[in-house]
């Protein structure tokens, strides 16, 4: 703990080797030639020297409130194919705000919110305590403790200045939505099985929702921090199919591609809240969330990072497509091939 018994919290969005080396044997185990390539300011000249048919991006980027496309930014500018989102979705789903604008236009269920630019500016009277005080602009549960939920103007405002001189950046006050804690894993056009994170076996600890601590302590049954995972989620069909269903929206309406997770809180009435949309949610098959709804799905680790590949690689030979086409010449299929040389682009911790 730091002074003010704030966490440090640098690195808590960058991938650990571990996951890096487990990315990169599912790769290889489909057949495919894997250089590993940091994102440095050393990248855009890497891919200047290589030709790779296709990045597997995981970069988190280094610095700055769009730093989760640059590398996408720096691809795009090269020509240089590339899976998941493209540099628009990367950028705006940092910014939570503004993603809840774009849900909020399309219907979809959002808690109620404010973003304070700073402390003192005065709360709108719609909004009814619990709130939630978190960063506008990180991920990994960042700034977000178990004092984020706050219950009186007192503690808001307590909140609002942690937040905004330790982050530098605005933050987003909501509603806390007291419910289930869902995630919902979307690969191509399909949602995944719903993983239900239970926080009650964490009572003693102190801490009930998904914090900063809760991530990056979880599974660590000394610390109390042990919530329970269901996949699929402990709901009933209906329900079951009207959360992937926000899930699928919110994942079309942030312009996503290939792959997303969604983070969802079930209010005791049935509706499916959207927290957020992480278009480049983590892989690990140790500590992330994803890789738990695709093994509920049947796919194996191998079978998930493959099936990303290729469902970038059709999108890429749909646009070569559709570009010839524009232009009035003919169009060969092409099958996505198996034996690419590809980059694992990973961010600079
Ligand atoms: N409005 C809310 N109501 C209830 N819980 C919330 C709310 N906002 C955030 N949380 C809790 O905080 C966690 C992290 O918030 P989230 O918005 O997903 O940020 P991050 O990008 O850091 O994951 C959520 O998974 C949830 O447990
Ligand atoms: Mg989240």
């Amino acid at each position: 703990m730091e002074r003010d018994d704030v966490p440090c919290d640098d690195d808590s969005e960058f991938d650990s080797p571990r996951t890096i080396h487990t990315i990169v044997s599912s790769l290889h185990a489909y057949g495919h030639t894997v250089h590993l390539v940091e994102a440095t300011d050393e990248l855009p000249r890497w891919f200047l020297t290589h030709a790779v048919d296709l990045v597997f991006n995981i970069a988190e980027g280094t610095h700055g409130e769009h730093r989760e496309s640059q590398v996408p930014a720096i691809l795009e500018s090269l020509n240089i194919p590339y899976t998941g989102s493209h540099s628009i979705t990367l950028a705006l789903a940092l910014d939570k705000a503004k993603t809840k604008q774009i849900l909020a236009s399309e219907g979809i269920p959002t808690p109620p919110w404010q973003v304070f630019f700073t402390p003192t500016a005065p709360l709108h009277k719609r909004l009814e305590f619990p709130l939630i005080v978190k960063p506008n602009r990180e991920g990994s549960s960042k700034g977000i403790w178990r004092e984020s939920v706050v219950g009186r103007e007192a503690s808001l405002r307590r909140q609002l200045e942690r937040i905004v001189e330790r982050y530098r950046q605005e933050a987003l006050v909501e509603e806390f939505i007291d419910g289930r804690e869902l995630t919902v894993g979307v690969i191509g056009e399909e949602a995944l099985p719903i993983l239900e994170l239970d926080f009650s076996p964490c009572r003693a600890s102190g801490e009930f929702f998904y914090s900063w601590r809760m991530k990056e302590f979880q599974g660590d049954a000394s610390m109390g921090l042990a919530p329970a995972l269901h996949c699929p989620a402990r709901l009933d069909a209906a329900t079951s199919v009207r959360v992937q269903g926000i899930a699928l929206r919110a994942h079309r309406a942030l312009g996503c591609a290939d792959f997303s997770r969604t983070d969802i809180r079930l209010r005791a009435d049935g509706t499916p809240f959207v927290l957020e949309v992480n278009p480049l949610p983590g892989l690990s098959p140790l500590d992330s969330n994803f890789p738990v709804m695709t093994a509920a799905a049947g796919l194996s680790h191998e079978a998930l990072i493959q099936r990303i590949v290729e469902l970038a690689m059709a999108r890429y030979a749909q646009d070569a497509c559709s570009h010839v086409r524009e232009r009035g010449g003919t169009v060969r299929p092409q099958e996505p091939s198996t034996s690419n040389a590809l980059a694992v682009s990973r961010s600079a911790p």
